[in-house]
Parts: structure tokens; C-alpha cells; sequence
């Protein structure tokens, strides 16, 4: 997006974008400008505490991090910033994200991570998420918000059952 980002998306490894871009596809959807970077937080330090600071003086409100394993991206960028880091857990193939969830979740007190579900419903739901603190000072972005929300209760109220088989 050329417009200057006001969320920043950050991933472990491309191998992440699968789920990731479940966030940006939110952020899109919303017309909110974001940045997606993959940079890891073990394999790439300097350039992450870097990119944070640059992407903070570009005035981002906020960070979704996702990372899978042993998900110290999301921990170790909410210590370098005191803006909101959102936490998506990354499916992993032994333990199937549970791994990346604890990672994320438990983080020590003081330096707070909100984390989401394992995969593409967190990915997505963090993209809202960053969509609602948004809206708190953005009446347009806070109706269609509104109207996204109206739009799936009116899905769901008119949700038939098929006839028994
Ligand atoms: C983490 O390690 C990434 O977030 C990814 O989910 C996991 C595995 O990385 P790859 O081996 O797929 O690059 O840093």
C-alpha cells in the first residue's frame, strides 16, 4: 500500500503469509494502510529492533506479530515498543501451534502481548482487532465496523437448516 501504514505486520518466515495475510486481507477490506515484513526475531535482531523503530516514526499505531515454535517475535517486539502488539499464533507441525500459542500468551508481567487464536481465525481477528482500536478515533472506520458487524448478524439470521436426511 502506498499510503502511510497505520499497522504493521510482521512474520517469522514467509512460510508464515499463508495465515498472515488473513490480518492484511482484514486491514484491505477496511481501506487501512498497512506494512507486511517477514523479519525474525532470532534470525534477524538488528533488523527487526530497525524496522520497528522506523516503522514507529512512520507513526504506525500498531504491530501483528506472527511466529510459530518457540513465538518470541511478538514478546520481543513488545519490548521495544510501548504501542499495542498484537499476537498471532502460527499452526507449527508437531504440536500444531499450541507450541507458538503458549509462546505468545504467556507472556511475564509487565510487558503485555494480546494474543489471538492458532492460525487464519486469529490472523483474521487480529486485523479486526487493529480495525476496532482504529475506530476509536475514526467515526468513518468506526460505521463500517458497524455495518460489517450488522452484515453478519443478518448472514446468520437468515440461516436455514437443510431438511433431515
Ligand atoms: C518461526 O519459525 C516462524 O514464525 C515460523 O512459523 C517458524 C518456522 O520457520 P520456517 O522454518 O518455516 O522458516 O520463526
Amino acid at each position: 500500500m502506498s499510503m502511510k501504514p497505520l499497522v504493521s505486520i510482521i512474520m517469522g518466515s514467509a512460510n508464515d503469509w499463508d495465515v498472515m495475510q488473513q490480518s492484511a486481507r482484514a486491514l484491505q477490506d477496511f481501506g487501512v494502510a498497512y506494512d507486511a515484513r517477514v523479519i525474525s526475531a532470532h534470525r534477524s535482531p538488528d533488523l527487526l529492533f530497525d524496522y520497528i523503530k522506523e516503522m514507529s516514526a512512520q507513526g504506525v499505531q500498531c504491530f501483528i506479530a506472527g511466529a510459530g515454535g518457540a513465538a518470541h517475535l511478538a514478546g520481543v517486539i513488545a519490548g521495544k515498543t510501548t504501542l499495542p502488539v498484537l499476537g498471532v499464533p502460527i499452526p507449527s507441525k508437531y504440536l500444531k501451534g499450541m507450541d507458538s500459542l503458549l509462546s505468545i500468551v504467556q507472556m511475564p508481567k509487565g510487558i503485555p502481548v494480546a494474543t489471538f487464536a492458532i492460525g487464519e481465525a486469529g490472523a483474521a481477528n487480529a486485523g479486526l482487532f487493529a480495525v476496532s482500536m482504529l475506530a476509536l478515533h475514526d467515526k468513518k472506520l468506526a460505521q463500517k465496523l458497524a455495518d460489517y458487524r450488522t452484515k453478519q448478524a443478518e448472514q446468520i439470521a437468515a440461516t436455514t437448516l437443510p431438511a433431515l436426511h
